[in-house]
């Protein structure tokens, strides 16, 4: 494993394994990690061996959330509030549950997705979000998107109540028993302008379904075609990527 500066990104690792990468990763974490933080997390698969590894080094007490607060990216909109694959409830099982990581469910906040009125529920978690994460994770959609914020959005955007493509509620049936018409129609996401005010932003992808949007975040313009690109204008970017992630990409970036 080689680091290497790119002009757009103060650092991009790709290593053979999602496993090793997200090991990588979430030793980033634990050495920015500190009282106080503002700590953004993402749901979907990818960082769940990220997660994996912090509770590690929880248990190893090399790692505590006990005086973070953790700030989701998104959440469903219309699912019970105690569906498995509300993302609240990911996050209580991977983060907060048996101790894993110090963090309590207090500490932590996710959009009101249950909510009767999902656009005050998206307005409210904007003003108490206010200033941002100071280490955001951050996921990669098929399409390019963070968080869920789909292709052709204004970088501008904020906390809101948002329709996900097609695409996105294909890729995420898997979590609903491969059946779309359970995937929920609308979200609440955090805005493009939410995700740049992080002071670092740590984003994963793995497998070869990334591999489009990774060319695209690494090696093509800036274009709300492909939402993740925004980051070209963020001053602190760790990117970690498996093989089949970076298989597209016309260069190594030192991978070894
Ligand atoms: C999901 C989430 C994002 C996530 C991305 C990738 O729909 N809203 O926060 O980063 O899409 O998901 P996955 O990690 O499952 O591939």
């Amino acid at each position: 494993m080689v680091e290497q500066v790119t002009s757009k990104f103060a650092t991009v690792r790709i290593l053979e394994s999602a496993r090793d990468a997200s090991g990588y990763a979430a030793e980033e974490i634990i050495a920015k990690a500190g009282p106080g933080m503002r700590f953004g997390v993402a749901t979907g698969s990818t960082p769940l061996w990220v997660y994996e590894y912090l509770r590690e080094a929880h248990r190893q007490w090399r790692f505590t959330l006990s005086n973070a607060t953790a700030w989701a990216l998104d959440e469903y909109v219309g699912l019970p509030a105690d569906h498995p694959e509300g993302y609240r409830n990911v996050l209580l099982k991977e983060l907060v549950e048996g101790d894993a990581t110090g963090l309590h469910a207090e500490q932590l906040h996710t959009p009101e997705g249950s909510s009767p009125d999902p656009e005050a529920a998206a307005r409210n978690y904007d003003a108490a979000l206010a200033g941002g994460a100071d280490l955001q994770i951050l996921g990669l959609g098929s399409n390019g998107h963070i968080g869920f914020n789909e292709p052709e959005g204004s970088f501008e955007s904020r906390t809101r109540v948002e329709q996900l493509t097609p695409q996105t509620r294909n890729d995420n049936a898997r979590f609903f028993g491969d059946d779309v018409s359970a995937v929920p129609e609308r979200c609440i996401t955090q805005g493009i302008a939410n995700i740049m005010s992080a002071g670092h932003i740590v984003l994963l992808a793995f497998g070869e379904q990334k591999a489009e949007a990774v060319v695209a975040l690494l090696e093509g313009p800036q274009t709300a075609e492909w939402p993740a690109t925004v980051l070209h204008d963020h001053p602190s970017v760790s990117v970690y990527l498996d093989a089949a992630a970076a298989s597209l990409l016309s260069t190594d970036y030192g991978r070894s």
